[in-house]
C-alpha cells in the first residue's frame, strides 16, 4: 500500500513511457464534457493537467463524474492509456488515464473567472481571486522561473564565497530617495520604524563588521507612483564586497547572468557586455536605460539652426531628431499627431517633422527654414527619399526625455525589437548628483554614500561624476550600485552637498560616520530587481505577472482588501487619533 492515498503520479508528468501504468491522481477538474457512453474530464495539478475519461464500464465512479463541475477537487485512480488522437498541443497530449474508481473530495462553487490558460477576466477580479488566477498554467509557470532564477543566484552566490544574511525590516529611512512606509511604535509611544527602501546601511555596516562578501534576497519597500514596472515592495538580488572595485563588481555580475540565463533559459551569453557612459545614453538614446536592440538613434542637429527664422528651433536650448528611415508614406498627419501626443506625455511642447522626397524636404515647417538648413540637414543626417525626421526642440533634459520614450514607442509600432535578443549594457560615469526642483535643493542620483570620482567634488557640483554603474538589459534597469565612500571627511562633505545640517547629519547618520571612524574598508555593491529580471526573462511588461500577491496601480491589495481601517483599540494603544476627515 502507497503511503499517499491521494497521488502515485502527477498528472502533468505522465508521458508515453506510463502507458499500461495503474495510477492514483489527485487535482481540479479543468473541463467536462459528457459524451453520453463517454465522459471526457480534464483534471489540473500542480504540474500540468492530463485528460481522464469515464465509460460506462467504471459505474458507480461514472455516476459520480457525471456530476462533476469545473473546480471540483477529485483524486482518481486508473489506467493510463496511449491516445489515439494525439494532442500536440500539450505535454500529456498523448496518453488519457481510463477512469476506475472517483473520490470527490470537495465540490467547487461557480468560479467568478474562467481558469483557462487565457482569461479574459479584469485584473482586479484576478487580484481579489488571486489563488484561483494562480491555478493558471502562465501564472504559474512566472513562478517557476522566479524560483529557477533565484536558485541559479543563491547557488552562484554561494559558491563565490557570498554569505546570505538577513537584516532588519523594522528599521530607520534609508536614504533611496523614495517617500518610507512608516510602522508605528506601540512600546515607544509616537515613534516610528521605517520600512526599508533597501538594506544599504545595513549591508555597509556588515563591510565594517568584516563579512567579506555579503547577499540577500530581500523584500525593499518605497511609497512612490506606481508604474508597469514598479511595485510598492518588491525584492532586490541585494550584494556587497570589501575591497572590491568596478572591474570585478562587473565581472562578478556578467558571470551570475551568463549562470542564470543558461540555467533558466538554456541560452550561452558569451560576449562581455556592453559599456556606456550616462552622457553618451543620454545623448543617442534620450534615456538612461537604452534599449539596445534597434537603432533610431538620436540625433543632434542644434548647430544647424542657431540662427533659425523659425522660432521653436532658434529659442531652443537643444535640438535633436530621429530620422525614421523609408517610413515617410508610412505616416499620415494623424499618425503624425499621435507621435507628438507621445512627446508631449513627456513633457515636450510640440513634434515638429519632416519627410525627405525626390523634391527635398517637405512638411508643414519646411516654409520657415533657410536652403542652407536643409541641405544641413541633408547632408548631416545622409537623408534619402521617404525618410522622416521627427524633431524636439527644448531644454537637454525634454529633449532627451520625449525623443527617448518617443523611440520606444516608434520600434514597437513599427516591430523592430527581436523578442529573442538579450542586449546587456553597463551605464558608466553618471553624474553624482541631480538638482531637485520639488525640494529646491540637490539630491545623489544613486544614494549619498557613493563615492565621487577622484574622491573629489567638481566647483559647479552638478559637474561632478560617481563612481556608480546601472546595469540595463533591453530597456529596463535591471540594477545598480555603487563604490561606497569610507572616508569620514568626503562623507561629511557629501551629506552638506545634499543639504544636511550638522545637526540633521548627527541625528540621522551620526552613528554610521562614528562606525566609519573605528577602520572601515574599501567596499562597493550592487542590487537587482529580481521582479524585472523575472519580467524580461518572462516575455511580460506587467511585473504583477511575476508575483503570487501583488499590488494593484492604486497600491491596494485587493483580495485582502489591505490596507484597512484597524480599531479604536488599537490606535489607542499606539497613541494615534486620526483626523476626522481621513477616515
Ligand atoms: P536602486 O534604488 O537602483 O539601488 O535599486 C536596485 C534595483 O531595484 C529595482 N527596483 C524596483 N523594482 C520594482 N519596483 C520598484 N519600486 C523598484 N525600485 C527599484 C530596480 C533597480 O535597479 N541600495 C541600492 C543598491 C546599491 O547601491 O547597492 C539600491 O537600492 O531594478
Ligand atoms: P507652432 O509654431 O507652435 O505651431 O509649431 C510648429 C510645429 O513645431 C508643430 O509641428 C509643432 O508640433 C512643432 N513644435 C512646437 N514646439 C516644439 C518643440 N518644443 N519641439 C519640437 N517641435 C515643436
Amino acid at each position: 500500500m502507497s503511503i499517499n492515498k491521494y497521488r502515485s503520479h502527477y498528472l502533468g508528468d505522465l508521458r508515453k513511457e506510463n502507458s499500461e501504468a495503474t495510477v492514483t491522481v489527485s487535482g481540479w477538474v479543468k473541463k467536462k464534457r459528457n459524451l453520453g457512453e463517454l465522459i471526457f474530464v480534464d483534471v489540473r495539478d500542480g504540474r500540468g493537467y492530463a485528460q481522464v475519461i469515464f465509460t460506462k464500464d467504471a459505474g458507480e465512479a461514472y455516476e459520480l463524474a457525471n456530476g462533476l463541475r469545473s473546480e471540483d477537487v477529485v483524486t482518481i485512480s486508473g489506467e493510463v492509456k496511449v491516445r489515439k488522437d494525439i494532442n500536440t498541443e500539450i505535454p500529456t497530449g498523448e496518453i488519457e488515464i481510463i477512469a476506475s474508481d472517483l473520490t470527490v473530495i470537495n465540490k467547487a462553487a461557480v468560479t467568478p473567472m474562467i481558469i483557462d490558460e487565457e482569461t479574459d477576466a479584469l485584473e482586479d477580479t484576478r487580484l481579489e481571486y488571486r489563488y484561483l488566477d494562480l491555478r493558471r498554467g502562465p501564472i504559474q509557470e512566472m513562478l517557476r522561473l522566479r524560483h529557477k532564477i533565484t536558485m541559479s543566484v543563491r547557488n552562484y552566490l554561494d559558491g563565490e564565497g557570498f554569505l546570505e544574511i538577513e537584516t532588519p525590516m523594522l528599521t530607520k529611512a534609508t536614504p533611496e530617495g523614495a517617500r518610507d512606509y512608516l510602522v508605528p511604535s506601540r512600546v515607544n509611544k509616537n515613534q516610528f520604524y521605517a520600512l526599508p527602501q533597501s538594506p544599504q546601511i545595513y549591508k555597509n555596516l556588515l563591510m565594517l563588521g568584516g563579512i567579506d562578501r555579503y547577499f540577500q534576497i530581500v523584500k525593499c519597500f518605497r511609497d512612490e507612483d506606481l508604474r508597469a514596472d514598479r511595485q510598492p515592495e518588491f525584492t532586490q538580488i541585494d550584494m556587497e564586497l570589501a575591497f572590491v572595485e568596478e572591474e570585478q563588481i562587473m565581472e562578478i555580475q556578467e558571470r551570475m547572468f551568463k549562470k542564470i540565463f543558461a540555467d533558466v533559459k538554456g541560452i550561452e551569453i558569451e560576449d562581455k557586455f556592453e559599456r556606456m557612459t550616462y552622457d553618451h545614453a543620454m545623448n543617442n538614446y534620450g534615456l538612461d536605460k537604452p534599449d539596445l536592440r534597434f537603432d533610431l538613434k538620436l540625433q543632434d542637429v542644434t548647430e544647424i539652426f542657431a540662427n533659425s527664422e523659425f522660432k521653436v528651433f532658434s529659442s531652443a536650448e537643444v535640438i535633436k531628431t530621429i530620422v525614421m528611415p523609408n517610413m515617410a508614406d508610412k505616416y499620415s498627419r494623424k499618425d503624425l499627431e499621435k507621435l507628438e501626443q507621445v512627446c508631449k506625455n513627456h513633457h515636450a511642447k510640440g513634434m515638429a517633422w519632416l519627410k525627405m522626397s525626390e523634391e527635398g524636404l517637405t512638411g508643414p515647417i519646411a516654409k520657415f527654414l533657410s536652403d542652407e538648413e536643409k541641405a544641413g540637414l541633408v547632408s548631416n543626417l545622409n537623408l534619402t527619399a521617404n525618410d522622416l525626421l521627427v524633431f524636439g526642440a527644448d531644454t537637454w533634459d525634454v529633449v532627451c526625455s520625449a525623443l527617448g520614450n518617443l523611440r520606444n514607442h516608434i520600434a514597437r509600432l513599427e516591430n523592430l525589437i527581436n523578442d529573442e535578443e538579450y542586449r546587456f549594457v553597463w551605464i558608466t560615469d553618471w553624474p553624482l548628483f541631480e538638482y531637485d526642483e520639488e525640494f529646491g535643493r540637490y539630491i545623489a542620483m544613486h544614494h549619498p554614500f557613493t563615492m565621487p570620482q577622484n574622491n573629489k567634488f567638481a566647483d559647479n557640483v552638478l559637474e561632478t561624476k560617481a563612481r556608480a554603474y546601472d546595469l540595463v538589459l533591453n530597456g529596463y534597469e535591471i540594477g545598480g550600485g555603487s563604490i561606497r565612500i569610507n572616508d569620514r571627511a568626503i562623507q561629511d562633505e557629501m551629506f552638506k552637498h545634499v543639504g544636511l545640517s550638522e545637526e540633521e547629519v548627527e541625528e540621522k547618520f551620526g552613528f554610521y560616520l562614528k562606525a566609519y571612524s573605528f577602520g572601515a574598508p574599501a567596499h562597493a555593491g550592487i542590487a537587482f530587481g529580481l521582479d524585472r529580471m523575472t519580467m524580461i526573462l518572462g516575455g511580460t511588461e506587467n511585473i504583477r505577472d511575476v508575483i503570487a500577491f501583488p499590488k494593484n496601480a492604486k497600491a491596494r491589495e485587493p483580495m485582502m482588501d489591505s490596507p484597512a481601517y484597524v480599531s479604536e483599540a488599537q490606535l489607542e494603544e499606539l497613541n494615534i487619533s486620526l483626523r476626522e476627515e481621513e477616515k
